[in-house]
């Protein structure tokens, strides 16, 4: 996301391409290790009447433990949440990042002409920008469906102030509302996240860009060719 972005050579005399800084890096850390942790010790509440459930809840020192760290980690997510919605508008309003991951109409065309592409309606896919429209919509996705679970999760976590401010209906609907987007945020990691970030051919096994933070000048051109062609435009017919 950031508006400068760095080329270093790799000792082979290859180049290679910032595409995550640090900080984003470790952001990534940390949301797989909550994310984890929060599944881990969520869902056994939810399908307690499972064996599996009752030899995760053993596993986490009982429910009680369960619950407790299901709560602390609920709270780090919270706050890295908001953490990283500060950081967006902080650095967007001072000129410092460009929101390079928010969907625009060209992404929408992009959906098209790729079902087109598979469809062999057209010899090529679309050029795709620094991300592509899957990695925009499954980052949406997932602020969004964070903030609802940051929302529901704080409610269930405070019941007694809710309920002295708003109608009790409000906190079963928080319940259902937190234990379904659990698992639609599940299910879409385990299949869109883990599809696109290991199974694809282009990736297979696994984008390690996320952890190194760079990504190889070709593998570049050939999957964001307009990033590629913003960053080299020399390079480019
Ligand atoms: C983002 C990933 C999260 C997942 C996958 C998740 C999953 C779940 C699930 C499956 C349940 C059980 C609901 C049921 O019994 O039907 C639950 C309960 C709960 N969650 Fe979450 N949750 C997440 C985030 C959060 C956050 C961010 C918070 C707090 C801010 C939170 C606080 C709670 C609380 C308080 C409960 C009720 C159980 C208890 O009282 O300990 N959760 N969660």
């Amino acid at each position: 996301m950031t508006a400068k972005t760095k080329i270093r050579q790799r000792a082979d005399g290859t180049f290679e391409v910032e595409r995550f800084t640090p900080f984003r890096r470790v952001e990534h850390l940390v949301v797989i290790l909550t994310f984890v942790v929060l599944v881990l010790t969520g869902f056994p509440q939810k399908f307690f009447d499972y064996s599996w459930s009752a030899w995760l809840l053993k596993m986490f020192g009982g429910l009680d433990n369960a619950r407790f760290i299901h709560r602390v980690s609920g709270l780090i997510f919270s706050f890295h949440l908001l953490a990283h919605i500060a950081s967006i508008a902080i650095g967007t309003l001072s000129h410092k990042l460009s929101l390079s991951l928010l969907p625009t109409t060209r992404d929408f065309k992009d959906v098209f002409g790729t079902l087109r592409y598979y469809l062999e309606k057209n010899s090529t896919p679309p050029a795709y920008p620094k991300f592509d429209y899957r990695q925009k919509f499954e980052y949406i996705g997932i602020v969004l469906g964070g903030l609802v679970m940051v929302l529901t999760g704080l409610i269930l976590l405070y019941p007694g102030i809710i309920a002295a401010i708003l109608p009790g209906q409000f906190i079963a609907a928080a319940k259902v509302a937190h234990t379904s987007e659990a698992m639609l945020a599940f299910l879409v990691l385990a299949i869109w996240h883990v599809y696109g970030s290991h199974f694809s051919p282009e990736v297979f096994p696994m984008d390690t860009s996320i952890f190194t933070g760079y990504i190889s000048k070709e593998e570049l051109k050939h999957r964001h060719a307009l990033e590629f062609a913003r960053l080299f435009p020399d390079e480019t017919k």
